[in-house]
């Protein structure tokens, strides 16, 4: 698939996928979380790649957010098909086997927030900014800010920023949890998810994907994420990544996986 509004490079055992339309600051339209989506999946099912980064193009944004011009004239079903669609793609990044990165260079409102949020963990250069102003437009965040939100920075935190709509600089938000780390410049983003993603890639990728499942286990209402833990710690004993990092250690070599 080519695409119009997001660059996908696959190199190194990474995918940066990278949302182009930075002179509407990369707002989130329906083609543009189609492509973001259909990228996400290419890197999922790609062998070579081991983690995946999602940015914005420019110095401005990562994401301002959904696109006002083309849902304001939504009907209530036109409403709730375009959140069940979001909730779909951003459930799939928080899903994913293999680590996600959003790497925050401007600008993450709304649909922005969401999606950086609906990643593994997020890096922000220091003029990224964070919030959800839907309330501004008389709506609430519909990719499951409110959700997501509440399980980064807490209950009380998430209402204030829901309901007064505040938009929060950069050592802020890694201040909450939002964020994990920041740099100083955008410049310095993508070495340093780059950093993070080698790291985690010279670990066992079942092992790797197991703490993502089980973490999320943890938020879900259906999943008892004790009991899960048990099995998958079982499981794990009969692969060969188990076998090759327990000879490695003990033949005191680093292992190959
Ligand atoms: N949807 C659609 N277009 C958007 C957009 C969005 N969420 N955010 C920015 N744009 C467009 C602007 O309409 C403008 O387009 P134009 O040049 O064709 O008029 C362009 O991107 C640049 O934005 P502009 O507002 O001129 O930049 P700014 O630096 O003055 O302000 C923001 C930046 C982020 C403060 C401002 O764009 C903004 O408030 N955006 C909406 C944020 C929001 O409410 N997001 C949640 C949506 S549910």
């Amino acid at each position: 698939m080519s695409y119009s509004n997001v660059l996908y490079v696959a190199a190194e055992g990474l995918a940066t996928i990278t949302i182009n339309r930075p002179e509407k600051l990369n707002a989130l339209n329906i083609k543009t979380l189609a492509e973001i989506d259909h990228a996400v999946r290419t890197a999922q099912k790609d062998k070579s790649v081991r983690g995946i980064i999602l940015t914005g193009a420019g110095e401005k944004a990562f994401a301002a957010g959904a696109d006002i011009s083309e849902f304001a004239g939504f009907s209530h079903d036109q409403g709730q098909e375009l959140s069940s669609r979001g909730h779909a793609i951003f459930n799939n990044i928080e899903n994913s086997h293999k680590p996600v990165i959003a790497a925050v260079n401007g600008f993450a409102l709304g649909g922005g927030c969401e999606l950086a949020m609906a990643c593994h963990m997020r890096i922000a250069s220091a003029n990224a900014r964070f919030g959800q102003p839907e309330v501004n437009l008389g709506l609430i965040p519909g990719y499951a800010g409110t959700q997501r939100l509440i399980q980064l920075v807490g209950k009380g935190k998430a209402i204030e920023l829901l309901l007064t709509a505040e938009v929060i600089k950069a050592d802020e938000a890694c201040r909450l949890g939002l964020v994990n780390h920041t740099v100083e410049t955008v410049a310095e983003l993508l070495p340093k998810a780059t950093e993070m993603l080698q790291k985690i890639a010279a670990k066992g990728p079942k092992a790797i994907a197991q703490c993502i499942i089980l973490v999320n286990d943890f938020f879900d209402k259906e999943e008892n994420g004790f009991h899960n833990e048990i099995e998958a710690f079982g499981s794990l004993f009969q692969t060969p990544e188990f076998k090759e990092g327990t000879s490695a250690f003990l033949e005191k070599r680093p292992a190959k996986f």
